[in-house]
């Protein structure tokens, strides 16, 4: 792959009828298998106390258990990482890379594995399950042809004749990867790869929810030749292990991606530490599409819907709040709702799924508590009846697509993250208040247009400060090198997942002045 231009993986075509009965033959196979996950540290297996996982499609269906790692367990692999880290950052940068390039390899060939624990643990439907393989194996690859191209070789400088300038980057020490549920391989083994190929050891802590597929990624990056001395897995509940991976002395840098409120808990926790530990944490949005009366509505409907119902709104690129002018107002949001109507939830295995489960029984009712709020605030409220939907939805978290309209964005005060969609209607001439609105909100993560008007695309996208925009377009699904993913303000500190700046925050700079 070295020098070759590069290119993403390919994944499966789910519409070619024979590969897609292979795909239900091989989860077939896998539909009732059971796993397991525990801390792994220097690849000893530990013990501790177990908790069984069930899918969110059907609580009474058990996926496997999760061991729980403890503060010694957490102890134990910051040793063996910081004394695997003298080896490991000195290695050839190549060596590194390979692994990932194996790694990659390695998740394609065992997709199926991957999408089966995605599916039944996470609740993630085959097709977004599927993409999830392909980001990480993108992920993985473009990590290692960066590194090769920022690491290998010292950039020399210039200085007076007899002197030497060179710049080298080297691992920064023990790296913490703190991971959401939400995209269990893709985010879990991007970060990961990330720190490793600078050269640091890596403590990876996955979501409590989301144990077991971590385990098959880790499984995968050790069998891809990544020392286990200088991985380590320690699945568990953050209020147990948080603050021990946070301040131990030995943490030299934390990834982390999940919600704003984890994000600034664990800022402050590194702000007492006695080192200066730098974070690099990519957390939600509040996402906002803008559509003016030029936009081509059966695109903005279908473009909206897609964004803000799949993975069940469980992204944190999915649209939010839909800003319509008023003239189109009324037409756009009967569009919404017959677009709805036309949603199919069902479980995440049917290739006909549109919305599967949210992720937990707790989740589901947080949303029910937050939509009862806004209806009893006189707020109009479109839910697509779950009645109208297959029996076999009562056994789990099912929340129904759910349209709210709002009278501005200021009435939300915080991430809503699941199927629901809030739609406002604005004055065309009150464009400035709509971008001041987003702006004012803090959140910078993805954006939407719908115009046909070079000028007002211009103007939004030099006025808003978001991380991620997307014109006439879908707002999700960001590719590896193609869409560098990742916010500003309260939606993240950067750098962007998958683009050309990322590997550095994980790496120190070393200058050699050499007067030879
Ligand atoms: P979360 O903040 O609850 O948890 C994220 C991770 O942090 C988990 O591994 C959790 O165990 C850990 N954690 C929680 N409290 C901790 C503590 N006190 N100390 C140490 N670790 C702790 O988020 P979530 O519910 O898992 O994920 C959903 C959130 O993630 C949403 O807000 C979503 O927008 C965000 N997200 C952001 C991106 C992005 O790229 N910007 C991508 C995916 C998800
Ligand atoms: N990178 C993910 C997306 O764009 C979060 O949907």
């Amino acid at each position: 792959l070295y020098g070759k231009q590069r290119c993403n993986s390919i994944g499966l075509n789910l519409a070619d009828p024979q590969v897609l009965e292979q795909v239900k033959q091989s989860l077939n196979k896998l539909a009732h298998k059971q796993y397991q996950s525990f801390p792994l540290v220097n690849g000893k297996t530990c013990t501790g106390q177990t908790n069984s996982v069930n899918a969110p499609h059907d609580n009474c269906h058990i996926v496997g258990e999760v061991i729980y790692a403890d503060k010694t367990h957490v102890s134990d692999a910051f040793d063996a990482a910081e004394t695997a880290f003298c080896d490991w950052r000195l290695r050839a940068v190549r060596e590194r890379a390979d692994c990932l390039l194996k790694a990659a390899d390695l998740m394609e060939q065992q997709r199926m594995e991957l999408v089966n624990l995605c599916m039944r643990e996470g609740g993630r439907t085959i097709k977004d399950a599927l993409a999830e393989v392909r980001e990480a194996v993108d992920f993985c690859r473009y990590y290692a042809v960066g590194a090769l191209k920022l690491f290998e070789h010292p950039a020399v400088l210039p200085g007076p004749t007899g002197e030497v300038n060179t710049l080298k980057y080297y691992g920064r020490g023990v790296f913490v990867c703190i991971s959401p549920w939400n995209f269990p391989i893709a985010i879990f083994t991007g970060q990961i790869a990330a720190a490793l190929v600078a050269g640091n050891t890596v403590i990876a802590k996955p979501a409590e929810r989301s144990a077991l597929t971590a385990m098959a990624c880790i499984r995968i990056l050790h069998q891809a030749g990544i020392p286990e001395s200088v991985l380590h897995f320690l699945p568990g509940k953050s209020s147990e292990i948080g603050q021990h991976l946070l301040e131990d002395s030995r943490v030299a840098g934390v990834a982390f991606t999940g919600s704003i409120d984890t994000a600034k808990y664990i800022n402050r926790q590194l702000s007492d530490h006695p080192m200066i530990v730098p974070l690099i944490a990519e957390t939600g949005g509040q996402n906002v599409l803008i559509a003016d009366t030029s936009a081509h509505k059966e695109q903005l409907v279908q473009d909206a819907v897609f964004s803000a119902f799949n993975s069940a709104g469980q992204r944190c690129s999915a649209l939010r709040v839909l800003f319509v002018p008023e003239e189109t107002a009324e037409l756009v949001k009967q569009m919404l709702i017959g677009a709805m109507q036309e949603l199919r939830l069902g479980n995440p295995d049917d290739v006909t799924t549109d919305v599967a489960a949210v992720i937990t029984q707790q989740a589901m009712h947080q949303l029910g508590k937050y939509v009862r709020k806004m209806r009893a605030d006189n707020c109009e409220i479109y839910q697509l009846p779950l009645a109208s939907q297959a029996d076999e939805l009562h056994s789990g978290n099912f929340f129904p697509p759910t349209l709210i309209e709002i009278s501005e964005l200021r009435q939300l005060r915080s991430e809503v993250f699941g199927p629901v969609l809030h739609m406002v209607r604005y004055q065309s001439g009150d464009l400035d208040a709509v971008i001041d609105s987003i702006n004012a909100s803090g959140y910078g993560l993805t954006l939407g247009i719908h115009s046909r008007i070079q000028g007002t695309i211009k103007k939004i996208c030099q006025q808003t400060r978001v991380g991620n925009v997307y014109v006439n377009r879908n707002m999700i699904g960001a590719v590896v090198g193609v869409q560098p993913f990742g916010g500003m303000g309260l939606s993240g500190t950067g750098p962007k997942a998958g683009g050309p700046d990322y590997l550095r925050r994980f790496s120190v700079e070393q200058a050699v002045s050499d007067n030879v």
